[in-house]
């Protein structure tokens, strides 16, 4: 197969991605021909990675709208992305911890947020404006599931890209950013298009949990204010 490996990472986040290319480079399905794909802002070289790395330029805007603007930049990349068989997007700030193979190729792949595993309904963050186009009733919830890491067939893919995209702008159109961005959003389109594969918080675990359990990939806890400032 050939697999899209996605992700996103302008001015201060560029120091994340030495660590998750050499873990992908290790773990990410290792059997299958992976490329990478990285949107960002600066032109740079990285020397010797065993994947080619396609670099898409982009511009960079300020929090929130590089997590917000997500699924537009997939979407403007799409006549390139589409001749991949899978793609997968996960944070710049994460890395693969163990392997990670063929269990994740499903037509829509989404991961249970680790915040939410054993959590009530009442307490899921899903968007609760109704003027919102990612509006969804707790009560009506499945799960509630993480911005970080998401994937599937191409096709699937971008078909999901295109819609959270297009329902963020008429968001945007009526002055409206949803509660946790893309994240909110993409809760809405997998309660709308169900997820054929539903990954466990192991792929997607903040590296302050404690646990036994032996992770898949690792959310780094950063300082949010930081890398959200524009110095
Ligand atoms: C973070 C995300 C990064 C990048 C950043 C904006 O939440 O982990 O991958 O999208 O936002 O530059
Ligand atoms: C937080 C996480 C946010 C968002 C939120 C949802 O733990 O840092 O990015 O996912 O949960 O309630
Ligand atoms: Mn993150």
């Amino acid at each position: 197969m050939k697999i899209a490996l996605v992700n996103i990472a302008t001015n201060k986040y560029i120091s994340f991605l030495p660590k998750l290319y050499t873990t992908a480079n290790m773990f990410f399905l290792n059997e299958h021909e992976v490329d990478y794909f990285l949107f960002s802002n600066l032109d740079f070289l990285i020397n010797n990675c065993a994947r080619k790395i396609h670099i898409k330029k982009i511009e960079h805007k300020p929090w929130p709208y590089m997590t917000l603007n997500r699924y537009k930049f997939f979407t403007e990349a799409e006549d390139q992305l589409k001749q991949y068989d899978y793609i997968y997007y996960c944070d710049v700030d994460m890395y693969f911890y163990s392997k990670v193979g063929n269990e994740i190729l499903s037509d829509r792949v989404a991961t249970i947020h680790p915040g939410f595993f054993n959590s009530k309904k009442t307490e899921y963050t899903y968007e609760d404006n109704p003027e919102s186009t990612a509006f969804l009733k707790n009560e009506d919830g499945d799960n509630y599931y993480a911005g970080g890491f998401n994937g599937g067939s191409s096709r699937e893919f971008l078909k999901m890209a295109k819609t959270i995209n297009e329902n963020i702008t008429k968001d945007e159109e009526k002055s409206i950013i949803a509660k946790w961005h893309d994240e909110s959003h993409l809760n809405k389109y997998f309660f709308v298009n169900k997820p054929t594969k539903i990954l466990n918080p192991l792929y997607c675990f903040p590296d302050n949990f404690s646990s036994d359990l032996s992770p898949k990939i690792i959310a780094i806890t950063k300082n949010h204010e930081l890398f959200r400032s524009e110095v």
